[in-house]
């Protein structure tokens, strides 16, 4: 069963907005900061106007100041086995380093949550995916050594990032589309969590 469902008309998923690099060049090589704008065929932040109900989908799951992008996996794109906080990591912590994630954080950053501290970030934030297109037959998700598949169109999953071992292939003939969201827990987020009947939300 996924954690929660959303309903209603979803827009064209396709990719309109590339996050781009607000954290100049020169830094990102000295501190080792991946470019986002060579990640633009992979994902990008909802078009305001064109994908705004993909922006609303956060604050109905209980997601509060949350960040979205819309990912697709190409036929033959691999994620190998690892868990979001090895990625969330960040392998600086030095005071120049977070100082200049804070400022990125503040012209509305490629690293939305650079401002926290890690163990800020394991106690406040929570991650899920809601699908935006129906599972077809190659499209593969694995949490924790559990085959996911079969999903529906608007079914979220949710797993804890900071533990869970996860990977995720696409060895279909077709692009896999859904969106990321991440952002701070709330009570809201909290009754879905315990609930034992299937959330339903309308878009
Ligand atoms: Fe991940």
């Amino acid at each position: 069963m996924p954690w929660a469902r959303v309903k209603g008309d979803f827009p064209d998923w396709r990719l309109h907005k590339p996050v781009e690099d607000r954290i100049p060049e020169h830094i990102r090589k000295k501190f080792n900061i991946p470019s986002m704008a060579s990640h633009k065929l992979w994902f990008a932040e909802p078009d305001p106007v064109k994908q705004a109900k993909f922006l609303e989908i956060p604050r109905l799951l209980g997601f509060a100041d949350a960040y979205t992008t819309v990912n697709v996996q190409h036929p033959g794109q691999t994620t190998a086995l690892h868990t979001d906080k090895e990625q969330s990591n960040f392998p600086d912590e030095n005071k120049q380093f977070k100082r200049i994630l804070k400022k990125a954080y503040k012209l509305g950053t490629d690293r939305p949550f650079g401002h926290m501290s890690n163990e800020e970030q394991y106690d406040k934030l929570e991650r899920c995916f809601v699908f935006l297109q129906d599972h077809q037959p190659g499209h593969v998700i694995i949490l924790d050594g559990e085959y996911v598949t079969d999903w529906r169109r608007g079914d979220v999953l949710w797993f804890d990032w900071r533990d869970c071992v996860h990977a995720t292939c696409n060895v279909s003939h077709e692009i896999r589309p859904l969106l990321q969201v991440m952002g701070h827990r709330t009570d809201k987020w909290r009754d879905i969590h315990g609930s034992s009947r299937l959330t339903e939300i309308e878009i």
